[in-house]
C-alpha cells in the first residue's frame, strides 16, 4: 500500500468519528466478537409515554440521514432503516408513517431496491422522496422512464392542490431542488397531481390512502419550504403528536441506565471531547459512583485542556476520575517516529496499554461506556446493507479494548450530534465545552510535522493558545469546524531588532465544514490574521513565520498529518 493510500485509508477509518467530536474511544479495537452486530430494536429510544416514530427506508441516498433530522427538529422520533429492514425489527418502535428516501438506483435495473410489502399493506402514510417516489410508482403499476433532460438543481414548485394537508401554509410558488435521472411517465392508478415544475408535470403526487411522492429533495436547505412539507408529513398525514424532546429523553435514558446497570460496575475513557463528556455526565446522574472514568493525559493535549477537564469533572459534578498523567510515556513512545501513520498507531497502542492497565486496578468492571452517536451507528450497518455507492471501512462502534470483555452502554446511539449538545446544556455543562471543536486523538502529534519533543509541543501549545484565544475574542469559534496551529519543520531566515533570526513557520488552518468529509478554508478578517501572527511571532521563542493555510478539503485534509 502507498503511504498515501495508508493514509487516505486510515483518514476513512477515522471519519466516521468526525461527525462531531474524536473520541478517545476511536482507539478502542473492535471487538471481533461484537462486530457488525446491531442491537435490537431501540424502542427504549423513543421518549414520552405515547410512542411514535417516522421511519425513513433507506435505498442509500446522501441525504437519507438527513431526513431523520429534519423530522426530529419536529420533534419527532425517527429512525433510519435499510430498504431490507423486516417488519419485525420496526413494529416495536411504533411507527406512524414511512418515508422512502432517495437512492443512486433506477427502478427499472434488474436488483434494484425496492420497499418491502409491509410499507403498502399497513394502511400507514407512505412520503416517497425522489427515488422513493420512482419506487411507489414502480410497485403500483404507474411508469417510470429515464427524464429526457436530467433536472439537477433549483427548480420553482407550483401548488396546484392548494388543499391538500400535506401542502398546507405552502405558498403557491416557492423553489426546489431538484437531483434526478428518471422521472414518473405515468402515475399509478388513483394518484393525481398535487404539484408542478417546469421540468416535472408530477413534481408531487398523491392519493388517498394517504400515499404521496415528491420528485424534489424536502430536506436539504435548497428546498426552504421542505421543512414545511415534511412536519405536514409528520403531524397532518401521520397525526404525531411530537414527543421527542431533549427532556424526555434525559428522563428515560436516566430509568434505562439504572435498569441497565443495577448494582455492576461502569467504566469510561473521558477525552474532554463533546460525546465522551456528555455520555459520562448522563451515566453519572444515573449510577453516581459506580462510574469510573480514566482520563489519559498523553501529553498531546492543548495547553490547559488536560486541568479543564479534570475541572469540570472532578470538582464540578465529584465524578470518581483516574487522572493518569503518560506525558512522558507518548513522549518515549514517539522518540523519532516522523511518518504520521506511525504516530497515529504508536499513540493508539499506547492508549490501549494504558487503560487497560488502569481498569485492570478496579475490579470487577461490567460495562464499557461509549458516545457513539446516532451517524456511527449508520455507517456502521450501512458497510454491508446499504443500496449506496459510498461504503466505508472501518469505523469506532462496538470498539473495546480486545482483551476486555464488556458490555457496551451507549445511551446516545440514537441521537445526533446537535441533539447531544442539547442534551450536554440540559445536564449543566459548560458551554465552552458542549461547544467544544473537534480535536484528534492524536493531538498535537499530527500538527507537529517530523518528530515529536517536548521543546516542540511547547512551541506549538503557545502558538495553538493564541490562535484559539484570538479566534474566540473575534466570536469565530463556533462557526469555525476547527481553527488551529500547526508547527512545520521549516525554518526560514527572519530580523528581530538587530538580529537575524533562525525560527520555525507556523501555519494557522481555519476551516468550516458540516461533517469533515469536505472542508474549505475560512476567509478569516485579514486583521484577525494579522494579531494572530503578531502575537504568534512576538510571543513564542523560535517562531518566525506565519503562514495562512487557503486549501479546502479535497485535495487537502483539514490537518496536516
Ligand atoms: P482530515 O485531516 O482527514 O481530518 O481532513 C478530518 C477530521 O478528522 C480529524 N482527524 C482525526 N481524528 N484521529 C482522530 O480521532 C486521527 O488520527 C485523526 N486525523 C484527523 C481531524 O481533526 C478532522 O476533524
Amino acid at each position: 500500500m502507498t503511504k498515501d493510500k495508508s493514509r487516505q485509508q486510515s483518514n476513512e477509518s477515522h471519519r466516521v468519528a468526525t461527525s462531531g467530536d474524536i473520541e478517545v474511544s476511536t482507539y478502542l479495537e473492535i471487538a471481533k466478537e461484537l462486530g457488525g452486530e446491531q442491537p435490537s430494536p431501540p424502542k427504549e429510544a423513543i421518549s414520552g409515554a405515547e410512542r411514535e416514530a417516522i421511519i425513513v427506508i433507506d435505498f442509500g441516498s446522501q441525504y437519507s440521514l438527513l431526513i431523520a433530522r429534519r423530522i426530529r427538529e419536529c420533534q419527532v422520533y425517527c429512525e433510519m432503516v435499510s430498504y431490507d429492514t423486516p417488519w419485525e425489527k420496526i413494529a416495536p418502535l411504533n411507527p406512524k408513517g414511512f418515508i422512502l428516501s432517495g437512492g443512486p438506483a433506477s427502478v427499472y435495473e434488474r436488483d434494484a431496491p425496492l420497499a418491502p410489502a409491509y410499507i403498502y399493506e399497513r394502511n400507514l402514510p407512505v412520503l416517497g422522496i425522489c427515488y422513493g417516489m420512482q419506487v411507489i410508482t414502480h410497485q403500483l403499476g404507474g411508469q417510470v422512464t429515464p427524464a429526457t433532460k436530467h433536472e439537477y438543481g433549483h427548480a420553482i414548485l407550483h401548488v396546484s392542490d392548494i388543499d391538500s394537508p400535506l401542502l398546507a401554509d405552502l405558498p403557491t410558488s416557492s423553489p426546489v431542488w431538484m437531483s434526478h435521472g428518471d422521472q414518473i411517465k405515468e402515475m399509478p392508478a388513483g394518484f393525481t397531481a398535487l404539484a408542478y415544475t417546469e421540468g416535472s408535470p408530477f413534481a408531487i403526487m398523491g392519493n388517498n390512502k394517504n400515499i404521496f411522492g415528491l420528485q424534489f429533495h424536502p430536506e436539504v436547505a435548497h428546498t426552504p419550504e421542505g421543512k414545511t412539507i415534511l412536519k405536514n408529513f409528520a403531524y397532518r398525514i401521520c397525526g404525531c403528536q411530537g414527543n421527542w424532546t431533549i427532556g424526555n429523553f434525559i428522563k428515560d435514558s436516566l430509568a434505562r441506565i439504572k435498569e441497565q446497570v443495577g448494582r455492576d460496575k461502569v467504566i469510561s475513557a473521558l477525552s474532554g471531547g463533546v460525546d465522551s463528556a456528555v455520555v459520562t455526565t448522563l451515566i453519572h446522574q444515573a449510577i453516581g459512583n459506580q462510574l469510573t472514568c480514566i482520563f489519559v493525559n498523553n501529553g498531546l493535549l492543548r495547553r490547559e485542556e488536560a486541568e479543564r477537564t479534570l475541572n469540570v469533572f472532578r470538582l464540578n459534578l465529584g465524578m470518581n476520575i483516574i487522572h493518569v498523567d503518560a506525558s512522558e510515556r507518548f513522549l518515549q513512545r514517539l522518540k523519532g517516529v516522523v511518518d504520521p501513520e506511525t504516530k497515529r498507531k504508536a499513540i493508539g497502542e499506547e492508549f490501549i496499554k494504558v487503560f487497560e492497565e488502569e481498569a485492570d486496578k478496579i475490579g470487577k468492571v461490567e460495562f464499557l461506556a461509549q458516545g457513539t452517536l446516532y451517524p456511527d451507528v449508520i455507517e456502521s450497518a450501512s458497510s454491508g446493507s446499504r443500496a449506496s455507492a459510498k461504503i466505508k471501512t472501518h469505523h469506532n462502534v462496538g470498539g473495546l479494548p480486545a482483551k476486555m470483555t464488556l458490555n457496551l452502554l451507549e445511551p446516545l446511539r440514537y441521537l445526533f450530534k446537535d441533539e447531544v449538545r442539547q442534551v450536554g446544556l440540559e445536564l449543566g455543562l459548560p458551554e465552552e465545552m458542549v461547544w467544544r471543536q473537534p480535536f484528534p486523538g492524536p493531538g498535537l502529534a499530527i500538527r507537529i510535522i517530523g518528530e515529536v519533543t517536548k521543546e516542540k509541543l511547547e512551541m506549538l501549545r503557545s502558538a495553538d493558545w493564541i490562535v484559539m484565544n484570538e479566534i474566540k475574542k473575534a466570536k469565530l469559534y463556533r462557526q469555525l469546524w476547527q481553527s488551529f496551529a500547526i508547527l512545520t519543520d521549516v525554518k526560514s531566515v527572519g530580523v528581530m531588532g538587530d538580529y537575524r533570526t533562525y525560527g520555525y513557520l507556523v501555519a494557522v488552518r481555519a476551516v468550516t465544514s458540516e461533517d469533515a468529509m469536505t472542508a474549505d478554508w475560512a476567509r478569516l478578517p485579514y486583521d484577525l490574521l494579522a494579531r494572530i501572527s503578531n502575537r504568534i511571532v512576538n510571543e513564542v521563542p523560535g517562531i518566525n513565520r506565519v503562514v495562512y493555510d487557503i486549501t479546502s478539503k479535497p485535495p487537502s485534509t483539514i490537518e496536516w498529518e
